[in-house]
């Protein structure tokens, strides 16, 4: 019996819910054996620079861990250059010449369908099946050569993840694949804040990994501190207030200032999925540098002393490399001045 192959392509910059979902479609309507994922090399019509197809293979690879039925093609990949499916369908069709393929598109893909390379060409090689809402599927009038294979799409895009959006429309073996190898982060904590506070929050977290690294202490766990301490402060008050009185009450009578400390170690845990108490912690104290946790007294020192707040502050950050508690206590000592100085 023919085997029957279902071929999702995208850039997988990250697999999300919604490419899983279009997948177990393909298995459960369409009939057919397998769906084989194909990560693009560089899609046609997109000029942004792919993350690195190591990274995307590697999540797809998990992906087929949960789903016994899915499997990888890097025919793509292997390629190099721009990813035409009319290149990708002929190496196949060829390499596997008594196999029947499916393509899956979305609506929006089977509406252009024509600016598709060769796109004539294409019908003949696989039968492409359109994935979408019902109602979608009659708004564009699809021709008799496309199946229909009505779904409720998952409301989500690899970009909006990589902007730190919807992060729970992926599985939560993708979120933490992402989190340990430090992909998009940068674009997760950038929406949050003005553009000085995204510099400072680099610099932070660039201290913070070489603290780490000189008192041999975890350089990732140290990183995403750094990254993430600020990731609360320019959240509205009226916002920021909502989360202490749910999870902080007895900080409510505390200056608002100090506030997004607190509600930044919640924020890490709940919206972007970094459950790890020590960095918990961390944030939590980072303003007023109130805990001795080797994290809390790095991110601390990392904050106060980083350059672009203006001053020279590298005599000290120097002390802190050699000696991470007593540095800690000069740069707080050095804090507690410069603010009393402030108030006057
Ligand atoms: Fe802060
Ligand atoms: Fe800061």
């Amino acid at each position: 019996m023919t085997k029957k192959v279902a071929l999702l392509g995208g850039s997988f910059d990250p697999v999300h819910n919604g490419h899983i979902a279009m997948a177990n479609a393909a298995l459960e309507q369409l009939g057919v054996d397998e769906v084989w994922l194909i990560p693009a090399n560089q899609a046609p019509l997109k000029d942004r620079f792919l993350t690195d197809g190591t990274y995307r293979l590697a999540m797809l690879r998990e992906v087929c861990k949960h789903n016994p039925k899915f499997r990888i093609s890097d025919v793509e990949l292997k390629r190099h250059g721009t990813s035409y499916t009319i290149d990708t369908l002929k190496t196949l069709t060829r390499q596997f010449s008594d196999y029947e393929f499916y393509y899956l598109i979305g609506a929006d893909q089977a509406a252009q369908f024509d600016k598709w390379k060769d796109s004539k060409e294409l019908k003949k090689m696989a039968h492409f099946a359109v994935a979408d809402r019902n109602d979608k599927l009659e708004e564009i009038g699809l021709d008799k050569d496309f199946i229909l294979l009505p779904m409720e799409p998952v409301d989500v895009s690899s970009s909006e993840i990589r902007n730190g959006k919807k992060l729970n429309l992926m599985p939560e073996y993708i979120r933490q694949y992402i989190l340990d190898n430090e992909l998009y982060l940068i674009w997760w904590i950038k929406p949050q804040m003005n553009p000085a506070r995204f510099a400072h929050s680099n610099s932070v977290a660039r201290l913070c990994r070489e603290l780490a690294k000189a008192h041999g202490f975890d350089e990732h766990r140290a990183y995403l501190t750094g990254l993430f301490h600020d990731v609360a402060k320019d959240m509205p008050k009226s916002e920021m207030e909502k989360w202490i009185r749910a999870c902080f009450p007895e900080a409510i009578d505390e200056h608002h200032a100090i506030w997004h400390g607190y509600v930044g170690s919640k924020v890490v845990d709940r919206v972007f999925g970094i459950h790890d108490p020590a960095i918990a912690n961390a944030i939590a104290n980072h303003v007023k540098g109130t805990s001795y946790d080797p994290y809390a007294m790095m991110v601390f020192i990392a904050d106060k002393v980083d350059p672009l707040r203006g001053y020279d502050s590298s005599g000290l950050y120097h002390a802190c490399l050699h000696d991470l508690y007593n540095g800690f206590l000069l740069v707080k000592a050095e804090n507690k001045a410069f603010l009393e100085k402030e108030k006057k």
